[in-house]
């Protein structure tokens, strides 16, 4: 069999320029790929890693072509991407992962939802609600968390409802309605599945929420939770991304019910928030991994080399303009500490500028560490509004 590979090994097409694709961007550099990054934004954060930026919107069919025919492979690092343009191309021949049909159908949550029912894996009750309208809101029952279709991302697009006098929350777009699951824990479990299929997980993450916020706090692998329900989990996602016939790596968020049922919540047909830490803490890391699975080479092994504890580093919420890290040697002074800054050119109140992630032989030091790290590191904008 043929084992040789010519430099540049791929030329990674990537739609979207966010952090999200500026740590595959350096992942693929490092693995002797070099990348093309599509954004509306000149010198975005992906873009600055990779040296070559087509400035153009996700919807763009003409920029899309653009990119197609300045690479081997196309993948993505965000869902809100024009996919009739994408299904076109790979018509065409060009390679696209994951698949265009797969994206179209988990970035409308909705379809995600129906084909998670198809496919028997467990997931909470919903129902289609092509407009909000209370009394059908009332039929399905409190408490409910309402879900728009499409465009919903850090929480965005989700409303949670106690009680019918919650409605007044309600988001005026298509969605469905779910049923509010009562979870223990959060969890999620990165899957990678590649090209002929092989199909590895990586060891389960418990993700922390603070109450009233959807965005996440913090992130702590291994999950304290028992051996035999991180397994599960693992072979739940799997499952799950096999059924999706995936390629690529994959975010599966998962509820551990109060009754120690798995939920599945939603899947992520890309890198994920919550695989941040695999970058120091484990064999291969979520970016290399998902190349690896795009680009038809074996997956590296998913091990924890060792407990690590995840947190954003979001805007302040006071300011924005060009961003000030405060706190920064301090945070840095800490053992285990490693800090990652995007590289945007502006913070704005909430918007992700970076994360730190500590690793410690002791998942509770590390978890301590990031909460220290959480109080040190503030990132303010010079402008006060
Ligand atoms: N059925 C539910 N019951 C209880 N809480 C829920 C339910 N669905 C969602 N949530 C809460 O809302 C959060 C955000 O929901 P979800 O992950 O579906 O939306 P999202 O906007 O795609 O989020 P993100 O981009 O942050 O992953 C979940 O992490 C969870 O805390
Ligand atoms: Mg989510």
């Amino acid at each position: 069999m043929k084992d040789a590979y010519p430099y540049p090994v791929a030329r990674i097409g990537l739609i979207g320029g966010g952090q999200l694709g500026r740590m595959m961007v350096k992942a693929a550099k490092r693995i002797g790929c070099t990348c093309v990054v599509l954004d509306p934004y000149p010198m975005s954060p992906a873009g600055q890693v990779a040296g070559h930026q087509i400035i153009g919107g996700y919807h763009d069919p003409a920029k899309l072509r653009e990119l197609a025919e300045s690479s081997d492979v196309v993948t993505f690092e965000l869902e809100d991407i024009d996919t009739d343009t994408l299904v076109q191309l790979e018509r065409e021949g060009h390679q696209i992962h994951p698949a265009p049909a797969l994206l179209a159908t988990l970035q409308d949550k909705l379809t995600q939802k129906r084909f998670l029912q198809d496919a028997d894996i467990p997931t909470a009750d919903f129902e289609e609600m092509p407009e909000a309208d209370p009394e059908a809101f009332a039929a399905f029952g409190y408490p409910l968390v309402q879900k728009a279709r499409r465009g919903g991302y850090d929480g965005r697009g989700v409303s949670v409802m106690q009680t019918e006098n919650d409605f007044t929350q309600h988001l005026p777009v298509p969605s469905l309605v779910e049923r509010f699951v009562s979870a223990k824990k959060e969890l999620a479990v990165m899957v990678a599945r590649n090209r002929r299929g092989d199909c590895r997980a990586y060891p389960t993450v418990e993700m922390c929420f603070r109450s009233g916020e959807n965005v996440l706090d913090m992130l702590l692998c291994p999950a304290a939770i028992p051996e035999d329900v991180a397994s599960a989990a693992e072979a739940l996602a799997v499952r799950t991304i096999e059924a999706l016939d995936g390629v690529g790596v994959f975010g599966v968020e998962m509820f551990l019910t109060e009754d120690d049922r798995i939920l599945v919540n939603e899947i992520a047909p890309r890198t994920h928030n919550s695989g941040h830490h695999t970058i120091e803490a484990c064999i291969t890391d979520q970016f290399e991994q998902h190349l690896r699975a795009i680009l038809g080479l074996p997956l590296g092994a998913t091990d924890l080399l060792t407990p690590a504890a995840m947190i954003n580093l979001l805007g302040d919420a006071g300011s924005d303009g060009r961003p000030v890290i405060n706190g920064m040697s301090a945070a840095m002074e800490i053992p285990g500490v490693c800090l990652h800054i995007y590289g945007k050119a502006e913070t704005k109140p909430h918007r992700k500028m970076g994360h730190v992630t500590v690793l410690d032989r002791n998942i509770e030091e590390a978890q301590n560490k990031a909460e220290r790290v959480r109080d040190l590191i503030t990132i303010t904008g010079e402008q006060h509004p």
